[in-house]
């Protein structure tokens, strides 16, 4: 169920009705994203990503964490077409990436880049909001309703007619995401979308991409380093080190491993830290352990420290 503000703007008179915005099916059973021992080193000799290897499954959302420098923005160059690894195989929606089809990994995943000056690229919003949809071939008036749409659920459908130079960052940010969502691609990777957006920008962000997941059926790839936003975008966390994924398992084992978290100087959400030390300070092992607020005040759980 879409949150208040989605239906809000579904709803309103100027956001065009009849348009669809389901991702591109998949094949039943081939996983939406896969990599395989990928490996790619700069030129200056820097392994960047050393052997990674993992599968995103259609309609799965997942979470992709790691200090700075571990390698997780060239990991996702690699996944779009981006870079080419040196070694490992890499497929959408079952389709293998290789040298000469790198130029059309745009079609079955999206990148929102971790900083927007590197992504929009045309003179004015709406231009750059259509010009993928423009690549695709597709008739104006579907390049229209599908730029709008994207416009209004982004929110930033009032900043159409600007320069994309005269846009603020978090405004940067949205027309960006706009971009990339009226794509409708397979798959949606994220490269820390909520850096540099204020709290209202970040919480309609987090609404917009739940929606997309929840209500749509999106794949997600989502790099954060705002470790209370995880539980609530992903169901799975994989974790960086040093080129290397070296967890990856369902959000709660990932965040509540506490001392996995700090190897990587990476921690829990905050709430979750709260209840482990708690936990020691009162001398027990800590058996279960919230993600949320939410969860802490759901009746039972965490005061009583019972499993769920
Ligand atoms: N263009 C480049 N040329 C040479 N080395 C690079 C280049 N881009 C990144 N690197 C190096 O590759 C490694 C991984 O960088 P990357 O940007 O992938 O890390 P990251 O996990 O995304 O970090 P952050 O959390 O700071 O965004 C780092 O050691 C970085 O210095
Ligand atoms: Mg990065």
């Amino acid at each position: 169920m879409p949150s208040q503000r989605i239906l809000e703007i579904l709803k309103s008179d100027s956001c065009p009705q009849a348009c669809d915005i389901s991702p591109l099916p998949i094949p039943p059973g081939v996983p939406a994203l896969e990599c395989l021992d990928l490996r790619f080193s700069y030129h200056d000799g820097v392994e960047a990503v050393a052997g990674v290897g993992f599968q995103v499954k259609a309609g799965e959302a997942v979470a992709l964490c790691g200090p700075n420098g571990s390698g997780k923005t060239t990991l996702l160059k690699l996944l779009t077409g981006l870079l080419q690894p040196q070694s490992g195989t890499i497929r959408l929606a079952g389709r293998e990436l290789k040298g000469d089809n790198a130029g059309q990994a745009f079609r079955s995943v999206g990148l929102l880049f971790q900083d927007s000056q590197d992504q929009l690229f045309c003179n004015n919003v709406l231009e750059d909001v259509s010009f993928g949809l423009k690549n695709l071939g597709l008739e104006s008036s579907e390049v229209q309703a599908r730029a709008s749409l994207a416009l209004h659920l982004a929110e930033a459908e009032h900043l159409k007619g600007r320069p994309i130079h005269h846009l603020s960052g978090g405004e940067m940010k949205r027309v960006a995401l706009a971009g990339l969502i009226d794509m409708r691609t397979t798959v949606i990777i994220l490269d820390e979308p909520t850096a540099g957006l204020d709290p209202a920008a970040t919480g309609h962000l987090m609404e917009l991409v739940q929606h997309l997941h929840r209500d749509h059926g999106y794949a997600l790839l989502v790099v954060t380093h705002e470790m209370d936003l995880v539980p609530r975008l992903a169901d799975r966390v994989l974790v960086m080190r040093e080129g290397r994924v070296v967890a990856d398992g369902p959000s709660r084992q990932v965040l509540t491993d506490v001392p996995l978290l700090e190897g990587a100087r990476l921690k829990p959400p905050e709430i979750t830290k709260y209840f482990f030390q708690k936990a020691l300070q009162e001398g027990r092992r800590p058996e279960w352990l919230p993600l949320s607020v939410e969860e802490a005040l759901l009746p039972g759980k965490a005061g009583r420290n019972g499993h769920p």
